[in-house]
């Protein structure tokens, strides 16, 4: 297994999540439609990627990262790409290879609400296109589409062109998941690094996505993670005694394969130099970490989804969280008074720092703490002081 820090990971490199795959497949039989609800880094995409490698032949895979995606157009025409994908042509019978080999030939040109304009040929509603693909798989067959950084899209998509336009792409997917002829062959699975509940939320269209089923990518259990940890660290050549695992994850505590794959990789650096590992090499491993800006940048970019009001008040709360460790909620809504923030705004974004993986308030519903003590030491020296 190597170290990989950034990039999805795929086969020998995947450390086997096997009850969410189970989840996974439990919905999917049910005839489920999901979303993968997780904070950014958890390890959304390669999980998809691992249905992707893994499915037995009753299934097809369609995996479609849609986050350069900027309009309902750009969105459609992304998926209708990849559906037009040699690799996922091979997989149908040969009436519909014919169709796909025409459909690739023209260019999506036009999508409105009654449906995608190919070229100059005639409009083809999206629904129907489907359709005609789903009747041309053989009938045991199940599709799964997966749809990475949707929500992303959708963010793109109120900031680029309008909120109708946003709300318009929702409700064609809710129609398509309630279309009975795809019910049956067809599973959605939405994901992406922002939480799609909170963009939806914003634009009141959480009745568009009420529908699916959440299914949760949570950190590693604490076993699991020491035996990925030690797994990782042998596989790479270093010798590490159990107390050190011990130590390494006391201290990132918030136990995402991410997490643990950025500390192995500064290992491997030190180690290299020097082939010993205890206490204070995890911490200077550590220490190593916390110098990668572009690994925590985005914790802080992300906040400027929220209006000025609500920014200024979601940093103000992190940066007393980061010096102090913990937060009471009497001090988050004296700090909202502060900012002239309603009570109910407040709790909106308290709610989606939680849900976009900042903090929890696990031990005590009226005391938050961030959930990384590694991204607390960076706010602590990168943004509050
Ligand atoms: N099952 C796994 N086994 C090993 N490493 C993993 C696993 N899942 C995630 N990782 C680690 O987490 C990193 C991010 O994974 P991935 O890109 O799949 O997450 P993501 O949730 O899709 O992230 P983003 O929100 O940025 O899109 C990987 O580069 C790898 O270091
Ligand atoms: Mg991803």
């Amino acid at each position: 297994m190597s170290i990989i820090a950034g990039q999805a990971v795929r086969g020998d490199n995947f450390w086997d999540r096997p009850y969410l795959m189970a989840d996974i497949f439990d919905v999917v039989e049910s005839g489920g439609h999901i979303l993968l609800v997780a904070p950014r880094r958890v390890g959304k995409t390669s999980l998809m990627y691992r249905i992707k490698d893994t499915v037995n032949n009753d299934y097809i895979v369609v995996y479609v990262n849609t986050q350069a995606a900027h309009s309902a157009n750009a969105f459609w025409e992304k998926l209708f790409e990849q559906l037009m994908d040699e690799e996922f042509i091979n997989t149908l019978k040969s009436k519909a290879k014919k169709l796909y080999k025409i459909l690739k030939s023209i260019r999506v040109s036009e999508v409105s609400i009654k449906g995608i304009k190919f070229g100059k040929s005639k409009t083809i509603n999206y629904a129907k296109a489907f359709e005609t693909l789903l009747k041309s798989l053989d009938n045991d067959k199940k599709l799964i589409i997966m749809l990475d950084e949707f929500s992303q899209t959708i963010e793109n998509i109120i900031k680029y062109q309008s909120i109708e336009e946003a709300e318009q792409l929702l409700e064609n997917h809710r129609d398509l998941r309630q279309n009975h002829r795809l019910l049956q062959k067809t599973v959605f699975v939405y994901a992406g690094s922002i939480g799609l509940e909170s963009v939806v939320a914003n634009i009141q269209s959480s009745k568009h996505i009420n529908d699916l089923v959440n299914v949760d990518v949570p950190p590693l259990e604490y076993d699991d993670a020491k035996s990925f940890a030690l797994h990782l660290c042998s596989s790479n050549k270093m010798t590490i005694e159990e107390a050190d695992i011990e130590y390494m994850l006391d201290k990132i505590l918030w136990l995402i394969p991410f997490n643990i794959q950025l500390v192995a990789q500064e290992l491997k650096r030190l180690y290299r130099r020097e082939p010993i590992i205890n206490s204070t090499v995890v911490d200077a491993a550590i220490e190593n970490v916390l110098k990668h800006k572009k690994d925590f940048i985005h914790w802080q970019e992300r906040l400027e989804i929220f209006d000025k009001i609500e920014y200024n008040f979601s940093i103000d709360v992190l940066n007393t969280l980061s010096t102090n460790g913990k937060i009471p909620s009497t001090e988050i809504f004296n700090l909202a008074s502060k900012h002239k923030l309603e009570e109910s705004k407040a709790k909106t974004v308290i709610h989606a720092l939680r849900y976009d993986g900042y903090i929890n308030n696990k031990e005590d519903a009226r005391t938050y703490h961030f959930n990384s003590p590694i991204l607390r030491t960076w706010w602590y020296r990168n943004v509050a002081n």
